[in-house]
């Protein structure tokens, strides 16, 4: 047996008794390395006889492919075995208790968002969603809000880069003018309005919590916001309905019975007649106090769904009428739980959280206890 047969046999049953990447490793440059055996040999080669030579060469070549491919077998081999003792020390206790330490919480926007859907689950609506790019028929457009409209420039519009003309064929029906199809980002929460009109049949009962956006910044905007909508689409469906809905829903909201609740004639062009909503407040002394005081604070939009609205969406309005309003939840937010910068909601900033924010179990009440760092929900 010549020398490199030798060597072989040797280096692929170290290879073969490899018990890890790094012996594996140490077998490599032992054998193949600037200073292994066979480079070594590969060297002397230069010594021999051209016959001596070509033999020895061949037999090398052969040795240094074989223990390569042992290598790459053995290497992958034991790679397998790491990753799976890794994985196997890793596993996950999930029947270990919770750890000591800082609890999360709960954002004001989600908490305030539960609390919502909560009290307009038990008059049984149900949640319903859009996306946040959205078409500019859903937008406005079906809304009853034509490219002409004024009331688009109020909502300064996020737009997004024109897309090559096409016209839907709901629009050509319409006969929509202008590009219909040009995208936004949503300015409000109505076109989930539009969206599940279309897709739907009445009896309606939807909310629609979601982001919106416009382009706005200051103490009391900031260019995403949330809202959420209400739906209501039914045969019998009339204004006294939308009163006692929402008058209902701020009293539960804001957790005072007696709340006064004010109806006060608006415009939208998606609602005739509209109304904005407000709520009974005193600012006596510069602090701002919900319930009696003589004094009002607007809080949301609404108003019997426009019948040309309905028609847009496929619906008879001679046959159905329906009820809508639009609120914003930061607003609300801000007033149930005393938070005086809407800015602050976007900071991050977990002082702000450990102050305002939520712990899962907390029963949400807008009477704050004791400045100790507690949530607003008291959890002490
Ligand atoms: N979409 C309106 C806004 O953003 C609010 C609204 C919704 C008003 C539904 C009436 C009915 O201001």
């Amino acid at each position: 047996m010549n020398e490199a047969d030798r060597l072989r046999d040797e280096f692929l049953r170290e290879i073969r008794e490899a018990a890890s990447l790094d012996a594996l490793e140490a077998i490599r440059i032992a054998a193949l390395g600037r200073r292994g055996r066979l480079t070594e040999l590969m060297r002397g080669l230069g010594a021999l006889a051209p016959e001596a030579r070509r033999n020895a060469g061949a037999a090398l070549n052969a040795a240094k492919d074989e223990i390569t491919t042992a290598l790459a077998e053995a290497g992958e081999r034991l790679g397998r075995a790491a990753r799976a003792a890794q994985l196997a020390g890793e596993r996950a206790d999930v029947t270990l208790p919770v750890q000591a330490g800082e609890p999360g919480r709960i954002h004001p926007i989600s908490q305030t968002i539960d609390e919502i859907i909560a009290i307009f689950g038990e008059m049984g609506f149900v949640v319903a969603e859009g996306p946040h790019i959205e078409e500019d028929f859903y937008n406005f457009t079906a809304l009853n809000i034509p490219p002409e409209h004024p009331a688009r420039q109020e909502h300064d519009t996020f737009y997004l880069p024109p897309r090559p003309a096409h016209r839907s064929n709901r629009e050509a029906t319409l006969g929509a003018t202008g590009d219909s199809s040009r995208l936004v980002l949503r300015t409000h929460t109505s076109p989930v309005q539009i969206r599940t009109m279309l897709a739907q049949k009445p009896p309606l009962r939807i909310i629609v919590p979601g982001r919106t956006f416009r382009a706005d910044h200051d103490a009391t905007h900031s260019p995403m916001f949330h809202q959420v909508e209400g739906l209501v689409v039914d045969r019998t469906t009339h204004m006294g309905h939308l009163k006692g809905c929402l008058i209902e829903f701020c009293r539960a909201f804001f957790d005072i019975d007696d709340l006064p609740v004010r109806f006060r004639p608006s415009y939208f062009p998606f609602t005739e007649p509209s109304a904005e909503v407000d709520i009974g407040c005193s600012r006596r002394g510069g602090e701002l106090q919900i319930g009696s005081g003589g004094d009002w604070l607007e809080i949301l939009g609404s108003g019997m769904v426009h019948p040309q609205v309905l028609k847009n969406c496929g619906i008879d309005p001679a046959e159905y009428q329906g009820f809508a309003f639009g609120m914003g939840i930061e607003r609300v937010a801000m007033l149930k739980y005393g938070i005086p910068d809407l800015r602050t909601f976007y900071d991050s900033d977990l002082r702000w959280l450990r102050y305002y924010g939520f712990l899962p179990l907390d029963i949400p009440s807008p009477v704050r206890g004791p400045l100790t760092g507690a949530s607003p929900g008291g959890a002490a």
